[in-house]
């Protein structure tokens, strides 16, 4: 059988390096990465936002490994020829090096990711360089690092005085640096976002960054309309399938209530002559 090759980091330097978008979104489950597969993003995030999206959770923070690792098999599963990404949930690379090396390497060997995401201030710099040195690429996630959010109490727009700025420049310069061979950057100022871009040699992807970066990443829950409250501000919702969904649940209960669904065409059968036979043996039984 003839497979698309999996997409690498190799291919999203191409992208940057021709000056097209790179596309990409989050997925947390086989079907969901079919479709998005059948669209043809470029990359695929299985973030730890999978805590809220699939589990309900209000932050990303109860995102195990192994819950981690086997949603990104199931996305690996779905969509062969994506750039899987997968995302270091909180405390798999804060404990020490060595966790963070063998949990990076978890994504690798046990569900194919291609890329290891790591939400990184400057004082994770060594674990970056860790991960890198094991042989594997790394997304260093800056700007919003929504794993903070109880020491920070809030997630608010990054770089948004001239200090933070230069602060963020100087970070994303460290990161890559360190070995990170690309940078996600969370909810920064656009003029800040375009800065980065223009003076990183690998690519830079925006989650509410702004449309100068080197692509574009949104929670797939969000663009396809399914998400349960409020959007971001960068957010957008491309389609309204909650509606849909709703609609279609609705009218398969109604059928049921009815007595509509299921009709002859969706039963098995006995097979010819065997009705007869059961009547039969049905009749000797004793009561
Ligand atoms: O976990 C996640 O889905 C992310 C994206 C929002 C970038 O980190």
């Amino acid at each position: 059988m003839d497979r698309e090759k999996q997409r690498t980091i190799l291919d999203l330097m191409r992208l940057k390096q021709d000056g097209r978008k790179i596309t990409a979104v989050t997925c947390y489950d086989y079907t969901t990465a079919v479709l998005a597969g059948r669209a043809g993003v470029d990359m695929i995030l299985v973030g730890d936002s999978a805590a809220q999206v699939l589990l309900g959770h209000r932050s990303t923070l109860p995102a195990t490994m192994d819950f981690m690792v086997t949603i990104t098999q199931a996305v690996a599963r779905g969509a062969p020829a994506a750039c899987l990404v997968a995302d270091m949930p909180f405390l798999s690379y804060q404990t020490s090096i060595a966790d963070a090396v063998a949990n990076a390497g978890r994504f690798v060997k046990e569900a194919g990711a291609q890329i290891i995401k790591i939400e990184a201030t400057a004082a994770y710099l060594d674990v970056i360089k860790a991960v890198s040195d094991a042989g594997m690429s790394v997304m260093a996630h800056i700007g919003i690092r929504p794993q903070s959010i109880t020491k920070l109490g809030r997630l608010k727009a990054e770089g948004t005085t001239a200090e933070l700025a230069y602060e963020l420049i100087e970070l994303s310069a460290a990161m890559i640096r360190a070995g990170a061979n690309s940078l996600l950057l969370e909810g920064t100022a656009r003029e800040v976002a375009r800065l980065v871009t223009e003076k990183t040699p690998v690519p830079v992807i925006s989650c509410g960054s702004g449309p100068d970066c080197d692509g574009q990443i949104l929670v797939i829950s969000d663009i396809l309309g399914l998400a349960d409250g409020p959007l971001p501000k960068f957010s957008k919702r491309f389609a309204d399938l909650d509606a849909a969904v709703v609609k279609t649940i609705e009218q398969y209960a109604e059928q049921v209530r009815a007595g509509t669904f299921p009709d002859d065409s969706q039963c098995y059968h006995i097979k010819p002559g065997e009705m007869e036979r059961l009547t039969r043996m049905l009749a000797n039984t004793k009561p």
